[in-house]
């Protein structure tokens, strides 16, 4: 046969598949989420999430040197506070736990790099994300709330701020006050593209965040939409956002690669909690070889137009990235 085309020849050997490989990786871009709570020597395992921990601030050092160790050089940070109020409180307070993490967090690990989440929903009573007029969540009431959160977190020693509530306009609500309180060069990860999602589940046992009542289809999107995702990414570069995530990631790829293809800055996305456990639970039953999946899903990501991965995985991909078996 005289065939003058043969993809095959890139596939010879490794050395010639690594080279021409496409899609590039570097556990820079990963971002490994940590769960922090109120008490004291606490380690425990999130049962829907196995080999994920809950920890107190004391043991929060460990967990930042064993990330840092496998090789991950940022880390988003959850509280789980003790008491909950109807205007979540415990998100803004000095003494609030993710406050207290932020601060032993820089002290004992500074090398660390330290984004967190900026919501209410772990925070309040009824388990939305903003502040309730009856039964709706009011956005421009919301909006301070937001900036003063991201304020006390930046203050704290939070380097990035990362708003995961989804009202409209809060963006600039927080770059506005972050500026005026002189953090100009603090950045604000945006979940710009946040869809309201059974993926969320085991984060929602995790963090204790379940909606009360009701559910979060009046602020987070509706899965149909493709086109509104660009329109709530454009607004959010609009406002000064500096990084646009999409969430969650594995049924969302064609989403990331719509962004990617449409903005300058940075896209993240968010492989979420419900990802983890299908991949784990189909582990366990011995279904799917863990490790090659933790690899195709990730390189999936990366493939579709990510930037930045923010994943359970995190300390895993530092490892198989560094011995060259995906990037
Ligand atoms: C807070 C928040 C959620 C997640 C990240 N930030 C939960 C939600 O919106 O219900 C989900 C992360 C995950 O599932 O891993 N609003």
């Amino acid at each position: 046969m005289e065939l003058l085309k043969r993809p095959r020849r890139l596939r010879t050997n490794p050395l010639i598949r690594t080279m021409t490989r496409e899609t590039r990786m570097d556990a820079s871009s990963l971002i490994y989420p940590i769960f922090v709570k109120e008490g004291n020597h606490i380690k425990e395992e999130i049962p829907s999430m196995e080999n994920q921990y809950r920890y107190s601030v004391d043991m929060l050092p460990e967990a930042l040197h064993e990330a840092a160790d496998a090789g991950v050089k940022s880390v988003m940070l959850f509280g789980i506070p003790d008491s909950k109020d109807e205007f979540g409180s415990g998100a803004y307070a000095e003494d609030g736990i993710i406050q207290r993490a932020l601060r032993i967090a820089k002290k004992e690990c500074p090398e660390m790099y330290l984004i967190t989440d900026v919501c209410m929903c772990e925070y309040t009573s009824h388990g939305h994300c903003g502040i309730l007029n009856g039964d709706r969540v009011d956005n421009d009431a919301t909006l301070p709330y937001l900036a003063n959160i991201a304020l006390s977190h930046v203050v704290s020693g939070a380097d990035m701020v990362a708003p995961s509530d989804m009202m409209d306009e809060r963006i600039k609500e927080i770059r506005t006050l972050l500026d005026k309180k002189g953090y100009k060069d603090t950045p604000i990860m945006s979940y710009a593209v946040k869809y309201s999602s059974a993926f969320y589940g085991p984060f929602r046992e995790a963090a204790g965040s379940a909606p009360a009542f009701g559910d979060r289809k009046s602020y987070q999107m509706d899965y149909h939409n493709r086109k509104e995702a660009l329109k709530e990414t454009l607004l959010d570069v609009e406002e000064g956002a500096d990084i646009i995530m999409v969430k969650p990631a594995l049924s969302y790829l064609d989403i990331i690669r719509e962004v990617a293809n449409e903005i300058t800055l940075p896209v993240a996305a968010y492989s979420v909690s419900g990802e983890y456990a299908m991949i784990k639970a189909a582990a366990k039953c011995g279904y799917v070889d863990e490790d090659s999946i933790i690899c195709e899903t990730a390189t999936s990501i990366y493939r579709a137009g990510a930037d930045i991965l923010i994943t359970y995985y995190a300390k895993e991909l530092a490892k198989f990235i560094k011995d060259g078996r995906i990037g």
